[in-house]
């Protein structure tokens, strides 16, 4: 209950940054989901938004609460996003994808002027690796590309890594991702030059995107108990 507190103070604080008229990226897992239930709320009194949603899950969650959304075919400009995020460092670079989402999340906060990313303060590390960074890949191929994954991972630095496929909850297999593709979870521990590994697995062919976000978010807001912490990072 106190981290949900944490996360939803963390949502909160991230309402100040929007404003009328925005098209808004819409993260995914549960800090995200607190940000829009605060969207909500503030389109019940007359806020003029659409969002663009990073997940079915996310899909499904704003379509309940009466958020307008817009198809991704049609979005010209997203304003802002607002995600969660499993690890962040010193540098805001960040590992995400916990929530098996990487895919379009990348794609729409590449695609975004502003991206904010809302977390618990405890997912603050030093060096990234201590969550398993997770590699969507094709499922046809997919123990060959994990051997790849391996061995980028070794080239980069990252002593003894272990490449698990990422089972599915609640049924027999492996998990599907929403555009239909398997997660490798790296239990890393340390990832000492995540540009470097980031190169070095998106060059994998069956690679469709990896976890490390990269220079990507100049804005984190830090919730916890007794509320929340802007930090603002420059490039
Ligand atoms: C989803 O794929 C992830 O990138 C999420 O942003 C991440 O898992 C954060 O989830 P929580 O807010 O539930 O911790």
């Amino acid at each position: 209950m106190v981290l949900d507190e944490a996360k939803r103070n963390a949502a909160a604080a991230a309402m100040e940054f929007v404003e009328d008229g925005m098209v808004i990226g819409l993260g995914t897992g549960s800090t995200a989901s607190f940000f829009v239930e605060f969207l909500a709320e503030e389109v019940e009194e007359g806020l003029s938004v659409k969002g663009v949603p990073t997940s079915e899950a996310t899909h499904k969650l704003a379509m309940e609460l009466g958020v307008p959304l817009l198809p991704v075919e049609q979005v010209e400009r997203i304003h802002l996003t607002i995600d969660g995020a499993d690890e962040i460092d010193a540098h805001a670079n960040l590992i995400k994808g916990g929530g098996g989402a990487l895919l379009r999340e990348k794609i729409i906060a590449n695609a975004s002027d502003h991206v904010i990313v809302i977390a618990y303060a405890g997912k603050v590390a030093e060096t990234l690796g201590s969550f398993p960074l997770p590699v969507e890949v094709t499922p046809f191929g997919f123990t060959l590309t994990a051997k790849k994954v391996y061995d980028a991972l070794r080239k980069t630095g990252i002593d003894k890594p272990v490449v698990k496929l990422r089972e599915a909850s609640g049924k027999p297999g492996p998990l599907v991702t929403d555009g239909g593709n398997y997660i490798l979870d790296c239990e890393c521990k340390t990832i000492p030059s995540p540009q470097a590994t980031a190169l070095a697995l998106s060059v994998i062919p069956g690679v469709v995107e990896h976890g490390l976000f990269l220079s990507m978010t100049r804005t984190v807001i830090l919730g916890d108990e007794e509320g929340a912490e802007i930090l603002e990072f420059e490039y």
